[in-house]
């Protein structure tokens, strides 16, 4: 979507009819190269933040509440100043933004009386990360320059999705938004909660393709993974009482024990173990440059998670497929949580415009869609705008 950030100002007091200059804040969506569903499991990711950002404008008031539009749902929502202690969530894109001031103020910084604008560039539903970019943009423009850790502001950011919206989602949306570097992946460790940046090769393209399929079946489907993985555990600490988690299992150990785990955590303990690895392994390839590894663990990685942890859908893995047999293309595989929204592909620089027209018309054929393509360059984590 094209976007002027300077024309916020103008719909956001037309919008309010407010005389008000407001204040101007953006978080990134991301896209996550490898490591999926590591981060709860306390693993490594390895995301990039992207230029689409989520926007928010805010500025002062006097009506007592929290007031916010988003000109993407054309719909507004208000709080009482009074009530974001109490309030709960209504199952509607407004919990994001009241989760995020209910979490504040938990953690002892007061909202006062103000009005919200939001626009945003990340598609929803898509695995891109749209809520966190919408959940860290708000937190950044009630926060208004107080001063606030960046590590506490992501995960003031995942609490407020997972308790107050009710996804019991890991930390590195939130973490990528908050932390996104021009130029460079992010590969997070979800466990330290430290992270360091990889320059990624120059001469290749990160490209997102959307399958426009919404990942309906996300929550409960996330749900069960993450008890899945608990039931793995539970069964590994038999063996050995020191793990506490999949990131402390070893992946040569859990070939020799597996057999010890039932089938379905067993099968989804493989893959955050050998995706947790595959995180080193890409991080390793791309420092020497290394395109034919790196699009190897691509691969690797969807298999593992259309074949073990099963999050995958016919309309992805026929995107992955596809990609993977056109020329210049290294590696394909899916992106975020999963059944469906992005894949994300590593194409070379000449390759690129064929890469599109090929696959946009294999998925035309079909399935009747085209899919949408993001050229993914490595953007800063969240601030104001000046
Ligand atoms: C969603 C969650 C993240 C992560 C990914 C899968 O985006 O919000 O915490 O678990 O799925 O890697």
């Amino acid at each position: 979507m094209a976007f002027v950030p300077g024309e916020i100002v103008g719909h956001f007091r037309e919008h309010f009819g407010s005389a008000e200059t407001p204040l101007l804040y953006r978080a990134p969506g991301r896209v996550n190269l490898i490591g999926e569903h590591t981060d709860y499991n306390l693993g490594y990711v390895f995301p990039i933040a992207l230029e689409m950002a989520c926007y928010v404008a805010i500025a002062p008031a006097a009506h007592g509440k929290l007031r916010v539009y988003s000109r993407d749902f054309k719909k507004e929502a208000s709080l009482a100043i009074a009530d974001i202690a109490s309030a709960e969530a209504s199952k509607q894109w407004s919990d994001y933004v009241f989760g995020v001031a209910q979490e504040l103020q938990k953690a002892g910084f007061p909202i006062a009386a103000c009005d919200l604008y939001v626009v945003s560039e990340v598609p929803a539903g898509s695995g891109l990360s749209s809520s966190a970019a919408l959940e860290i943009a708000t937190a950044v423009a009630l926060l208004g320059g107080r001063d606030f850790p960046k590590v506490e502001l992501a995960k003031l950011g995942q609490r407020a999705e997972s308790q107050f919206v009710g996804m019991p989602c890991g930390i590195m949306d939130q973490y990528a938004a908050v932390f996104g570097h021009a130029g460079a992946a992010l590969k997070i460790d979800c466990r330290s909660l430290g992270h360091e940046y990889v320059e990624l090769p120059s001469n290749v393209r990160i490209i997102a393709a959307n399958s426009l399929v919404k990942h309906e079946l996300g929550t409960s489907a996330y749900r069960e993974r993450v008890a899945e993985c608990q039931q793995a555990v539970a069964a590994l600490r038999e063996l050995d009482p020191k793990i506490e988690s999949l990131r402390d299992v070893a992946l040569d150990f859990f070939e020799r024990v597996q057999d010890s785990v039932p089938l379905v955590p067993r099968r989804r303990a493989r893959h955050i173990i050998s995706d947790t690895q595959r995180v080193v392994d890409l991080a390793a390839a791309a420092r020497r440059h290394d395109l034919s590894e790196m699009g190897r663990l691509f691969v690797a990685s969807h298999r593992s998670m259309q074949y073990d942890y099963e999050i995958s859908c016919a309309e992805i893995d026929f995107l992955v497929d596809t990609a993977i047999q056109i020329p210049g293309v290294y590696g394909a595989r899916m992106t975020g949580g999963g059944f469906g929204g992005c894949t994300v592909n590593l194409v070379a620089p000449e390759a690129v415009d064929g890469f599109r027209e090929h696959l946009a018309a294999a998925y035309n054929d079909r399935y009747q869609k085209t899919p949408a393509f993001y050229d993914c360059l490595p953007a800063e984590g969240a601030g104001a705008v000046v």
